[in-house]
């Protein structure tokens, strides 16, 4: 293991609610920046959780009708599924309820009492409960807390205070003398001139109002204040108190990505407890911006939050995850919309880095017959040196911009090298060179470079799009070589050793009908609506190729060939496009209802030499019990995705009335199990 070591953390995120894409942002660039450490050789712990106490959580339990626990824990379980959808690799996750927090937390708060950090007095002023914050008169304005504007209420309550003011010149010396402790550097200025330089108050560090909290060691009666619980989570999940080498090993933290919202509690309360504590502080905190909704923040009350589940069942994850990194830059505000993400889809995945793929691939198996060809060596022609130099030095500006957490400039700085694979190939023009037996050897070395530049390019995508690189591998053949998927493979251009056998399957990234999936987005709305049609993976990809009779114009029009089909019209497609359509006759073997849904079931199904299993919306029409042992039509090769966190690897054919009823196609005769329609 790697002596270099990277600790990158989230924030605890509130269960009082189902988290929305906002929260999926943080955690995605988090674990794109997790990967690409590990990738880049480092020993990463990568840490988060769940921030279960305080006011706020207490009332939602009430208004749920649960208990407090009962309450956390069900939406906890909803948490850990989306993060398993979103493929986030987190090594802990931390949970404010847990024995090992809330013991660690009291024996800090004892240590800082023995002290003097903390001593008894009372509290009188405002307190927001959404945000859990202590607001001055001076800060409310207009009665209305200034973070978030909703009302504040008044307090009075005896209370535990911590002494912020011995603290604050030391913290503004640490802040001036690092000046990447606070990142972007407008939020310093912001921290700076608002709050230290005014002068900290001490704050208000427990709670005796309500009882969802860690209960101060020696005084029952009070809580102490969530910020203070939740913020030494940090150090807490390593075993901070405890004789353990996870704290020695990765403290301070590299970085703690948070929203802006909570930059003062990470940049001013959170440093000077550590102070206290007589520990370093983190290298850095990172304040992004919000993902904001046209009409403004996104929020449950105003019904606008976007729900990255239903994304992802539509689109897959890394497509998401491509859409969340690339559009902002990391730091700045961005409007979410439906419509810039289908278009980042179709141009820049499916245009540009599908059609790469299936560009290559084809005319692997057209001219070499799926065999990748060697290059002619020590004959280099000016677009190979540009196409290899660029491939070259595209890891290392790239690891330069993710150590800025420069997401979006990362990738546009991939994608240089994914448009120069495609230019490259219409500069070389490959239709043309297959149509001479004397440049045969030219268009082998040009399909190898190709290739080598998608195994650059695959390696380079790994920490953003966890799944796409697997599926380029296994249509170039190298997807058990793992040496070329490896960061230290990308110093040498050529590795890739001829001879392998390259195979051409589905699209990346189907082409989306635009208006089609905003209509449906949108319709999506209803909820209902969107588990119907997420039960049948796929059913929304259904673009139409245009069929090329002609070579040439097939291998270089820009964009990959394909017309947005209308729904209303019957648009053809070849015969062979048919052929790549894996249609099995399968036999349900059993069936059970997806928990928490109306509508789905959960299949296995077997194909003769294999069983699948399958997420389908069958529930409403068929129980269980009747499907078991019946045969129906399957499609087994398409994509693989989660449907609320269970794999779904195929898709049962069924009819539609037009009222919407579903009727399962039946197979008449006693066909096996696994025979193929064709
Ligand atoms: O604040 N755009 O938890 P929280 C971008 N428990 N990021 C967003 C976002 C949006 N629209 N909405 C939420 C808390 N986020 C505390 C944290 S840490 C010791 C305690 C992200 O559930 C962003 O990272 O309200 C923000 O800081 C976090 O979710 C707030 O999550």
């Amino acid at each position: 293991m790697s002596n270099k070591t990277f600790y990158i953390t989230t924030p605890i995120y509130y269960p009082s609610d189902k988290l929305h894409i906002g929260h999926s942002y943080t955690t995605v660039a988090a674990d794109a920046m997790a990967r690409f450490k590990r990738l880049t050789g480092y020993d990463v712990w990568f840490l988060t959780g769940t921030d279960e106490h305080g006011q706020k959580i207490q009332r939602s339990a009430e208004n749920a009708g649960k208990s407090n626990q009962r309450f956390v824990d069900d939406i906890v379980d909803w948490i850990k599924e989306l993060w398993s959808a979103l493929d986030i690799s987190y090594d802990d996750f931390i949970r404010t309820t847990e024995s090992r927090h809330k013991e660690a937390v009291q024996e800090v708060f004892n240590r800082l009492y023995r002290q003097g950090d903390i001593y008894r007095g009372r509290y009188e002023g405002w307190y927001c409960t959404p945000c859990e914050s202590f607001w001055t008169a001076r800060q409310v304005e207009g009665g209305n807390c200034p973070d978030c504007g909703r009302p504040v209420e008044l307090v009075a309550e005896e209370g535990y205070f911590f002494r912020m003011s011995r603290y604050a010149d030391r913290l503004l010396e640490h802040i001036n003398n690092n000046p990447d402790f606070i990142q972007p550097p407008s939020r310093k200025n912001e921290m700076v001139n608002n709050f230290l330089r005014p002068g900290l108050e001490d704050l208000c560090v427990s709670r005796t109002t309500f009882k969802w909290g860690v209960p101060v060691p020696f005084d029952r009666e009070h809580v102490i204040y969530v910020w203070l619980d939740a913020l030494s989570n940090y150090i807490t999940a390593l075993g901070y108190t405890r004789e353990e080498t996870l704290f020695h090993k990765y403290w301070p933290a590299d970085v703690h990505l948070i929203g802006k919202e909570i930059v003062r509690f990470h940049t001013i309360y959170w440093p000077i407890f550590l102070m206290a504590l007589g520990l370093p502080l983190p290298k850095q905190v990172f304040g992004h911006g919000w993902l904001i909704m046209k009409e403004g923040k996104m929020s449950k009350s105003r019904g606008n939050v976007i729900d990255p589940m239903i994304l992802m069942e539509r689109y897959g994850s890394d497509s998401i995850r491509y859409f969340l990194l690339r559009e902002i830059p990391f730091g700045a505000d961005g409007v979410f919309n439906n419509e810039s993400m289908l278009q980042r889809i179709n141009t820049d995945l499916a245009n540009d880095l599908g059609n790469l793929l299936s560009r290559t691939v084809t005319m692997i198996e057209r001219f070499f017959s799926g065999v990748i060809p060697a290059p002619v060596v020590g004959e280099e022609h000016s677009s190979d040196k540009e196409l290899r130099k660029l491939a070259l030095s595209t890891p290392s500006r790239m690891a330069e911009l993710m150590d800025k957490l420069q997401f979006s400039s990362a990738l546009e700085t991939l994608w240089a090298l994914v448009r120069r694979s495609n230019k490259y190939i219409d500069e070389n023009a490959p239709w043309l060179l297959a149509k001479k037996e004397e440049d045969r050897k030219r268009l082998g070395t040009v399909l190898y470079n190709l290739c080598e530049s998608l195994r650059f390019i695959s390696v380079l995508l790994l920490p953003f799009m966890p799944r796409t690189p697997m599926r380029i591998w296994s249509q170039l053949g190298i997807d058990t070589m793992q040496h070329l998927h490896q960061w230290d493979s990308l110093e040498k251009w050529g590795l890739l050793k001829p001879g392998v056998k390259a195979q051409r399957s589905a699209d990346l990234f189907p082409r989306l009908d635009i208006k089609r999936e905003l209509a449906s987005l949108l319709e999506g709305e209803d909820g209902d609506k969107k588990e119907q049609k997420a039960s049948f993976p796929g059913g929304e990809h259904t673009p139409v190729k245009e069929e090329k009779n002609n070579m040439e114009e097939s291998f270089s029009k820009k964009g990959n060939g394909r017309e947005q089909g209308s729904p209303e019209k019957t648009e053809f497609i070849s015969l062979e496009e048919f052929s790549r359509v894996d249609i099995r006759v399968g036999e349900i073997i059993s069936a059970e209802p997806v928990p928490k849904t109306e509508k789905l079931l959960k299949l296995m199904v077997s194909l003769g030499k294999e069983e699948r299993q399958v997420v389908a919306g069958l529930a409403l029409y068929y129980s269980p019990g009747e499907l078991t042992g019946k045969k129906v039509l399957f499609v087994s090769n398409l994509q693989p995705v989660k449907i609320r966190g269970l794999l779904s690897e195929g898709m049962i054919l069924a009819a539609s009335s037009p009222e919407g009823k579903v009727v399962l196609t039946a197979v008449d005769d006693d066909i096996p199990a696994g025979s193929k329609i064709s």
